[in-house]
């Protein structure tokens, strides 16, 4: 075995994937019940190192981590050795994130994307980046489009057929800013695995969500391969307050935003008022993120920053795929 490190950059959904096909057979292979475009972020994601060990270690961020993170890195390095048929041996895992862990601005995308590249490459295993965002998308199904650099789409799982991530325009492929507004330090309550399985299990707009998800799909693809911003940020607002209105109605119900993120979001559409063709997104946190045209991003920045509640804004171009370092 090998030491093996790679990097790997967070991704934002324009369109977001909320929900696994259900049944548990599905469930164990994480397959996404609707299709979800993303943008790699530049500068913001997950390097990690994989080298053999006696037993499993996981160090996150210098400070070794024992219980569920340690569990889930363990299980998937299982399911690599499983599906490629390779002798397990005991691995250390050390991981450095330049992305606040947990906090909505998917840590688990760059995570699972950094950890397939780096486990396949220690255990002396080849695949190709299709391949690997399969594997990266059984950890976190996020992870499957950080793969991959610039516009990526996942498609769904319609009928329990396993699903790949694919590239639609590389990190030059189009000029663009995501502005993100951090709004708190705290981890997230709700996971979002945990928040999705929730919300598909009790929240009675689940349904309402997996008829509706397919038309901002089609029109964010179609908007983002002709490169429309208005029409793929019109998509984007609609599929996230879509996802957001699911949790609302759960039973019992949660939000993932507090008073920042709801001043920012009107903030955003104050600007557009004004002329500005900026665009929100939320995940599963209170952090928002506005899709903007390269010249509005230190206006959008400037105007965030002076939202009551804002800790900090960053400006992110388009980065690339994951990397073997
Ligand atoms: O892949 P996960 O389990 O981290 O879920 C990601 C869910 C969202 O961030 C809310 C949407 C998305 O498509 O990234």
């Amino acid at each position: 075995m090998k030491t093996a490190t790679a990097l790997a950059n967070t991704n934002i959904a324009f369109i977001k994937y909320w929900g696994k096909l259900q049944g548990a057979a599905n469930l164990e292979r994480n397959l996404p019940a609707v299709g979800s475009l993303s943008m790699t972020l530049d500068e913001i994601g997950t390097r990690t190192t994989v080298a053999e060990a006696e037993r499993d270690g996981l160090v996150l961020n210098g400070v070794a981590l024992a219980g569920e993170p340690l569990a889930k890195v363990s299980a998937f390095v299982d399911r690599v050795c499983r599906l490629y048929s390779v002798p397990r041996r005991a691995v250390h895992v050390e991981s450095h994130n330049t992305v606040p862990t947990a906090a909505g601005l998917a840590s688990s995308a760059s995570a699972f994307a950094a950890l397939a590249l780096a486990t396949t490459r220690a255990f002396g295993i080849e695949l190709s980046p299709q391949a690997l965002s399969g594997l990266a998308r059984q950890g976190s199904a996020s992870a499957a489009r950080s793969i991959f650099g610039g516009f990526v789409e996942l498609a769904p799982s319609r009928g329990g057929e396993d699903v790949l991530a694919s590239q639609l325009l590389d990190e030059h492929g189009w000029d663009v800013r995501l502005v993100v507004a951090k709004t708190t330090e705290a981890e997230k309550e709700v996971g979002s695995r945990q928040g999705m399985q929730h919300t598909a299990e009790t929240s009675t707009y689940y349904p309402a969500w997996l008829a509706s998800w397919e038309l901002d799909f089609n029109t964010g693809k179609a908007a983002l391969l002709a490169r429309d911003l208005d029409k793929l940020g019109d998509a984007m607002e609609h599929s996230t307050l879509a996802m957001h209105a699911t949790t609302m109605v759960a039973r019992p119900p949660f939000l993932y935003w507090n008073g920042a993120t709801v001043a920012c979001i009107q903030a955003v559409w104050q600007l557009r008022r004004q002329g500005v063709r900026a665009y929100w997104t939320a995940d599963a946190g209170p952090h928002v993120k506005v899709l903007c045209p390269p010249p509005d991003a230190p206006a959008v920045e400037k105007l965030l920053a002076q939202v009551p509640g804002v800790l900090g804004t960053a400006v992110h171009r388009p980065g690339k795929g994951a990397q073997v370092l």
